[in-house]
């Protein structure tokens, strides 16, 4: 799957900018359990994405999942990688980088399909930028 260019949109205003730190300092603070739910959220009203996920494919309850050691870790680094965004929302040039990297890695090594992304990507404000960019179809759009 080929990464497309679909335009630019500005950049955060300041007022945003701190919006999202505010926000995502609660989630931070508490980043296992986060982790844990984005995934868990994901998997129960998304069952079809577990396919791209073999190592998680045989949880099949939100308790299996809470207590999976490697779902936990895979929300870290969810989590992680959000954070990093955040932290580089002053230096957007390192945020497109770092973002449009992982974008690619989900794309074309992970094969992940674009429409995952859309729901997320309409809905919520504060990570819109990430799983957009994250989706590998609109890189450029949102980062
Ligand atoms: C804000 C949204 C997301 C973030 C920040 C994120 C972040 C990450 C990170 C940091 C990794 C590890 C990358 C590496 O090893 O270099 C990863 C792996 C992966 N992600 Fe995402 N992800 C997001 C959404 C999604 C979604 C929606 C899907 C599927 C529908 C997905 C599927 C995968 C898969 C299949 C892997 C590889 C897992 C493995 O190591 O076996 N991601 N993601």
């Amino acid at each position: 799957m080929s990464i497309q260019d679909s335009g630019q949109v500005s950049d955060f205003s300041s007022d945003e900018k701190a919006a999202i730190r505010t926000i995502w300092k609660n989630v931070y603070e508490k980043y296992e359990d986060a982790g844990v739910a984005i995934l868990s959220r994901l998997f129960v009203s998304h069952p079809g994405v577990k396919e791209f996920f073999p190592k998680f494919r045989e949880l099949r309850t939100t308790e299996s999942m809470r207590k999976s050691p490697a779902l936990r870790w895979h929300g870290e680094r969810i989590i992680n990688a959000i954070n990093d965004a955040v932290e580089e929302l002053d230096v957007p040039a390192m945020q497109r980088l770092r973002l449009r990297q992982l974008s690619q890695r989900h794309a074309t090594e992970f094969n992940v399909e674009p429409q995952f992304f859309k729901e997320d990507l309409n809905r919520r404000g504060p990570t819109r930028r990430c799983t957009a960019v994250h989706a590998g179809t609109s890189t450029t759009a949102l980062c």
